[in-house]
């Protein structure tokens, strides 16, 4: 690169090595080790508002995106972030619907394995699938998602997005609303911001809720104007209807009355409330629209921002990692 772009030196200094071979869940990270990639973060956020945003850090490297479900806003960013870097990317979204689960993933695992990949992106139905896969294969593995159990990355990305916004994590009061039963969004945020000290409340009907919640260690409301009192941070999950067997499934205008996040509802957390959805949103679902779209609230954006650097620091400290192994 002719011009060492601001921050490239920041970056350099601040790249260290993953401590794991695989990024499969928040707990393969402890609160130094988060502070230091999001640290790292921070200064991928400033690369990524220039005009010019590559660097070499993973020239040569060749990484993978393989996404089971669908996905807009992860992959995408896993692909940016990769390019950014300088690595080569594929993106693979195979059917997996004909074929039994656990086959289709180790055969794909195993040929994908043959082409010699460094980092592997996975997205699957089924929780485990990452690790699974990692024990299959002879490159990094990062969990983009597995079923409803575990979504680090975006954990991550949160807690970048809420640390900007907030100046700090330890001692917010984070409220998680709605499924959160199916949610591997809320899993990962839970082990996340109690590892960095925040306070975390789950806020949302009880036929949402996981059946061993109370073994968590988080505070549960089901009345959402109690459950968000007082919070600096709300955070509103999809309803995600596609892991529903149809039983739990509400009637959505009744959903949007009790649990929807509306002004109304809103003016019960703290003076300065941020709202966050990982998304994709369900508008007047479990959000109302002039919540979601006013940017003196709503970090929704900041988050789809922050997703890049979040998985570049990821990817930067992983490829680190292999450095070291040649
Ligand atoms: C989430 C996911 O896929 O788990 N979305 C995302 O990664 N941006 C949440 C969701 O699908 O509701």
């Amino acid at each position: 690169m002719s011009t060492p772009a601001p921050g490239l030196n920041e970056v350099l200094q601040r790249t260290f090595a993953f401590p794991k071979p695989h990024f499969l869940s928040v707990t393969d990270l402890n609160e130094v080790e988060v502070a230091n990639l999001l640290d790292l973060a921070e200064s991928f956020v400033a690369l990524n508002r220039q005009t010019s945003k590559k660097l070499d850090l993973l020239a040569g490297r060749t990484l993978m995106n393989l996404f089971f479900e669908n996905s807009t806003r992860t992959q995408s960013s896993f692909e940016l972030a990769g390019k950014r870097l300088g690595a080569d990317v594929v993106n693979m979204s195979p059917r997996s619907s004909s074929i039994a689960k656990g086959e289709t993933l180790i055969d794909t695992a195993v040929t994908l394995n043959a082409m010699q990949p460094d980092l592997l992106v996975v997205r699957h139905a089924s929780s485990g699938a990452a690790s699974l896969l990692s024990q299959k294969v002879t490159c990094s593995v990062v969990n983009a998602g597995d079923g409803q159990h575990e979504h680090p990355t975006q954990a991550l990305l949160d807690a970048l997005s809420m640390r900007r916004a907030c100046g700090r994590i330890a001692g917010l009061k984070v409220a998680i609303c709605g499924d959160i039963a199916h949610s591997r969004v809320a899993r990962s945020n839970i082990a996340m911001l109690q590892m960095l000290g925040a306070e975390v409340r789950l806020v949302g009907p009880p036929t949402l809720m996981p059946s061993q919640v109370d073994r968590w260690n988080v505070a549960v409301h089901h009345d959402m104007r109690k459950g968000i009192a007082g919070c600096d941070v709300v955070m509103m999950l999809r309803l995600q209807l596609e892991r529903m067997d149809g039983v739990m499934a509400p009637s959505q205008r009744e959903y949007f009355r009790f649990w929807g996040l509306d002004r109304e509802k809103l003016a019960h957390a703290a003076p300065n409330v941020k709202v966050m959805h990982p998304g994709p949103m369900n508008r007047g679902v479990e959000i109302d629209s002039d919540v979601a779209d006013d940017l003196t609230v709503s970090l929704i954006q900041d988050q789809v921002e922050m997703g890049v650097a979040a998985r570049m620091a990821v990817l930067a400290t992983l490829a680190a990692r292999l450095d070291n192994e040649r």
